[in-house]
């Protein structure tokens, strides 16, 4: 790879950073042989990381944990569906000009669109924070019929009533429903150092369901592990990350790449 005065740098802005997103993007660069090149940025201050994206002239930045509503105050421009969903973990830099995107939404839903349709299905959703949100919008514009439960129960009422969705109540709630298609766990828990818990046990999780998990490491989390026990077909929340990085890669080179580019290196990464 040359790198040289006309290289396009993209980056990614967090708290805490991994290699996941620069393997991604760098392979993808590397096999479209665009002039590119993404680097991670552990970052404490997200408003002189915006300075720092419209300064360097980085012509695309990732944003993570904990910024993706922080961050939008420091942008010129939002995507309606970012401000609906209320977060933004894609800035894309025009001449200038910071515009922020949503793709956390598309990669969910393209990911569970792998395995079943979503429209009339019965989705039970765990979790109210940011990645909650995204799928939530996600599955009201695809018309599933989702109900949201979460361990603060305001949360998820909040939630529901924002998206008019339908609220569950706490998690305790959830082994009393039995009548669903597709359970979605859209909470941290089950993320490195977490990776021994599970949002749900083993009991709590139906036979033949769909079941899907936002966390991307480890790939099978002990919630995924429960579900594949129970018989049901399991989404990794790994092929949501390559979903949204399509997005991203396309946003900022202006080309497509295949999802199987992004998927060989990324096994490679998480083995
Ligand atoms: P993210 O952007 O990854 O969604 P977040 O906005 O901090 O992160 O949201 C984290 C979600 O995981 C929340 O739904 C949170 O539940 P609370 O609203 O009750 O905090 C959920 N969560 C985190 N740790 C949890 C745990 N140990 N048990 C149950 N839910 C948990």
């Amino acid at each position: 790879m040359n790198i040289d005065e006309k290289t396009n740098l993209c980056g990614s802005i967090a708290i805490k950073q991994s290699n996941l997103g620069s393997v991604m993007h760098n392979t993808a660069y590397g096999s479209l042989g665009v002039n590119f090149l993404y680097m991670p940025f552990t970052v404490s201050d997200c408003e002189n990381a915006v300075k720092g994206i419209r300064a360097l002239n980085i012509r695309g930045s990732s944003v993570s944990m904990p910024y993706k509503q922080e961050v939008i105050k420091y942008l010129d421009k939002l995507d309606p569906i970012a401000k609906e969903i209320g977060a933004v973990n894609t800035i894309v830099n025009d001449n200038g000009v910071l515009t922020g995107f949503n793709s956390d939404w598309i990669g969910a839903m393209e990911a569970l669109k792998e395995v079943s349709k979503l429209e009339n299905k019965k989705v039970i959703m765990i979790g109210a924070g940011g990645a909650a949100r995204a799928i939530a919008y996600g599955l009201k514009i695809n018309k599933a019929e989702t109900t949201i439960f979460n361990r603060t129960k305001e949360k998820a009422r909040y939630l529901a009533k924002e998206f008019h969705l339908k609220y569950g109540g706490g998690i305790n709630e959830i082994k009393k429903v039995n009548d669903y298609d597709i359970l979605i766990n859209a909470t941290s828990v089950g993320f490195v150092p977490d990776e021994k818990d599970s949002v749900l046990s083993l009991d709590e999780i139906k036979e033949n369901k769909i079941v899907m998990d936002v966390v991307i490491n480890p790939m099978i989390t002990p919630f995924l592990s429960y579900a594949q026990k129970k018989n049901c077909k399991i989404i990794s929340g790994y092929r949501m990350l390559i979903y949204q990085a399509l997005f991203q890669i396309e946003k900022y080179s202006g080309k497509k790449t295949k999802f199987k580019v992004l998927e060989k290196a990324l096994l490679e990464e998480l083995k």
